[in-house]
């Protein structure tokens, strides 16, 4: 049974002078998760959001948060971040010496584990962490700012991504694509095998249409 791909909007596209209320909206839209960037000026030359955001969002809503760690060694976080019970935490492939051991960590804490990687990053690095992961997140930007536009190139590696899952029998493993999920290239992603769409200043917070109508609109063309 064709797995159903979930839509994740990604919360530092959102508009910050009136938080609660595009929360809101996420929530009657039925999003099924909200996306917590995490950076820390070294991974990434950008700052984002802290892990505080996830407490403020938690009081206004029930829709699973997952954050993606554009972080150096995020090993020195996990436990602090688990504690406030994200349903993913995915960390960047090139961030730590210890990848296996940081994925352990987090499936440990009974969080779900992602592994990112960016565009440059070759896949077949997913080889020994297979057992050690729930999510592949294929950066279709290079990460660390928002608004940036789509490396052709990512959508042959979600392709690749999904026929490597697949080969090796790990179907269940979720492919998240991050980065300038616009309209025109949802359908793109989703036929290269994407299971779960980071939505942000191309989409769920394109200020062409309110939040309602953008994720119908890119409910219309997972399902088309
Ligand atoms: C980029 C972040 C993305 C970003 C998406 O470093 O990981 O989640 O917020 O923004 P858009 O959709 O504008 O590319
Ligand atoms: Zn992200």
């Amino acid at each position: 049974m064709e797995k159903r791909i979930t839509i994740s909007a990604s919360l530092s596209c959102a508009n910050f002078r009136h938080l609660e209320n595009d929360i809101r909206q996420l929530e009657q839209s039925d999003v099924d998760y909200i996306h917590i960037d995490i950076m820390d000026g070294l991974f990434v030359p950008n700052f984002a959001l802290d892990f505080s955001i996830i407490e403020t969002v938690k009081s206004i809503t029930d829709i699973p948060v997952e954050c993606h760690l554009m972080i150096e060694n995020p090993e020195r976080y996990i436990e602090r971040l688990a504690g406030y019970a994200p349903e993913f935490i995915s960390i960047h492939y090139e961030a730590t010496h210890h990848v296996q051991r940081v994925l352990k960590l987090i499936q440990s804490l009974n969080v779900k584990a992602g592994i990112a990687f960016n565009p440059a990053t070759p896949l077949n690095n997913l080889n020994y962490i297979l057992e050690d992961i729930d999510m592949v997140v294929i950066m279709t930007v290079n990460p660390g700012f928002v608004g940036q536009k789509l490396i052709p190139v990512t959508l042959q590696k979600i392709m690749d991504t999904k026929k490597m899952l697949e080969s090796y029998g790990y179907n269940n493993v979720e492919i998240q694509v991050d980065g300038n999920v616009s309209f025109i290239n949802i359908p793109l992603m989703v036929n290269a095998g994407a299971t779960m769409l980071v939505g942000g200043t191309s989409s769920i917070f394109d200020k062409q249409y309110t939040i309602t109508e953008a994720v119908l609109k890119i409910r219309k063309l997972i399902n088309n």
